[in-house]
């Protein structure tokens, strides 16, 4: 059932007909509130263009902590781009115009996905029994993404304990093969035949192997061939890798692709990657804002600052400051990278001492090791921020 705030009948009938769903009418935000509070499952909130806007808001804070599965979907009759950030970071999910009622259905079909993917068929958080499913993502290329994903999957796998996927989702452009010094010999592109039949066989046919305990699941040959990739193969991927491995890692291009998202739906961390420079710090905090709009659980994300210690006049509590959110993990910068990937064997292996790979290590076991970036207070912070980030790659806490 969605709750409509709306006082005016006449309006509140046209709004009715638009969401279609079975509709509850209340006439102010208090209404609301007790609506949800009798009934404890709705999933969706229409916000009528009338309600004072502050209220609004108000109404949609203080709900994105305590029931972050409830949609709120806002009609304003005037939208700009400063009324859109505020409502966006109060949680609300969708902005609307009144006169808009298409869209209105859209928008509030939308949101009850998200909603209805954040809760199982019986109201309880979905559970899957299967392997974690770890994102790399930066909006901005160049950040490092390839790097740390590559790294990352070798770290996990712990020379074979574990058992880890890397899948290059950089469908256009994606160099996980050179990095890793591999010759494909399938792709993903050999998966679409497979779509709406796959399973274990006959995607274990398409991996590459790599080194103890790491399998990749290797990007297209060609550029063009992207094209040819139906978002559902992604899906249906990522839950049969899910079920074969400990953990998927995937490597994403610089862009929300609609495979990124099909991806971000299946994943269970985002590892965000930051660098020091004001273009991917902005672009960083459009994504953080997406993901609170799409309803991805806070702690399901974290920051990750690449080449934190680059000398450019910005510093972490400045990275900090302009997110809004703490950074998990630092990478320094080094030559050495560079020079790994060009042989084509991932740090991790190539010099497991080395302080990127420490660093690496340090997000795969989720002991977050304070790098020695000289930046003031991070130290200082250090042991508050390695309890709150300490197990969040754990799988089960187990690992
Ligand atoms: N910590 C680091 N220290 C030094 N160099 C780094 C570091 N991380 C990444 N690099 C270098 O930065 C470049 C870009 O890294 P990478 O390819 O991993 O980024 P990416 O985000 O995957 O890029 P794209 O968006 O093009 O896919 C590479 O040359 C890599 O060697
Ligand atoms: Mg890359």
């Amino acid at each position: 059932m969605t709750i409509l705030i709306e006082a005016d009948g006449a309006a509140a009938e046209t709004f009715r007909f638009a969401l279609g769903a079975e509709v509850v009418v209340t006439d102010s935000i208090p209404g609301a509130v007790r609506a949800l509070e009798e009934a404890g499952r709705e999933l969706l909130v229409v916000v009528g263009p009338d309600i004072e806007l502050g209220a609004a808001l108000q109404f949609a804070e203080d709900f994105r902590m305590q029931r972050p599965e409830l949609g709120i979907v806002l009609l304003r009759r005037r939208v700009d781009v400063a009324m859109l950030g505020q409502a966006l970071r109060s949680g609300v999910r969708e902005v609307v115009s009144p006169e808009d009622l298409p869209g209105l259905g859209q928008a509030c079909r939308r949101s009850l996905d998200v909603s209805r993917r954040m809760v199982g068929v019986n109201g309880q958080t979905e559970q899957h029994t299967g392997g974690r499913v770890v994102t790399v993502f930066a909006a901005k290329g160049g950040c490092g993404k390839t790097t740390i994903a590559t790294n990352l999957a070798v770290a996990l796998a712990e020379r074979g304990r574990r058992s880890v996927c890397i899948l290059d989702l950089d469908l256009e452009f994606g160099d996980v093969a050179i990095a890793m010094q591999l010759m494909p010999t399938r792709t993903i592109v050999d998966a679409v035949a497979m779509c709406g039949s796959m399973d274990e066989t006959g995607v274990a046919s398409l991996l590459t192997p790599h080194s103890p305990g790491v399998d990749c699941l290797l990007a297209p040959l060609e550029p063009g061939e992207a094209s040819k990739i139906p978002v559902a193969v992604v899906t249906e991927l990522l839950r049969t890798l899910r079920s074969m491995f400990d953990y998927v890692v995937i490597d994403s291009p610089p862009a929300f692709t609609e495979h990124v998202l099909a991806a971000f739906d299946v994943s269970d961390s985002y590892i965000l990657l930051a660098t020091l420079d004001i273009p991917a710090l902005k672009n960083l905090r459009l994504t953080l804002d997406m993901l609170d709009m799409l309803g991805y659980p806070r702690e399901s994300w974290h920051v990750v600052l690449n080449r934190s210690d680059s000398k450019v006049g910005l510093s972490v509590a400045d990275v900090e400051r302009t997110l809004r959110v703490p950074i998990a993990a630092q990478v320094p910068s080094s030559r050495s990278v560079s020079a790994s990937i060009n042989k084509g064997v991932p740090l991790v292996l190539d010099e497991p001492g080395h302080p990127v790979s420490n660093a690496i290590r340090g997000i795969a076991l989720g002991r977050i090791a304070v790098q020695q970036t000289g930046a003031a207070g991070v130290l200082a912070q250090g042991k508050a921020k390695e309890r709150r980030t300490l197990s969040f790659l754990r799988r089960g806490g187990a690992a």
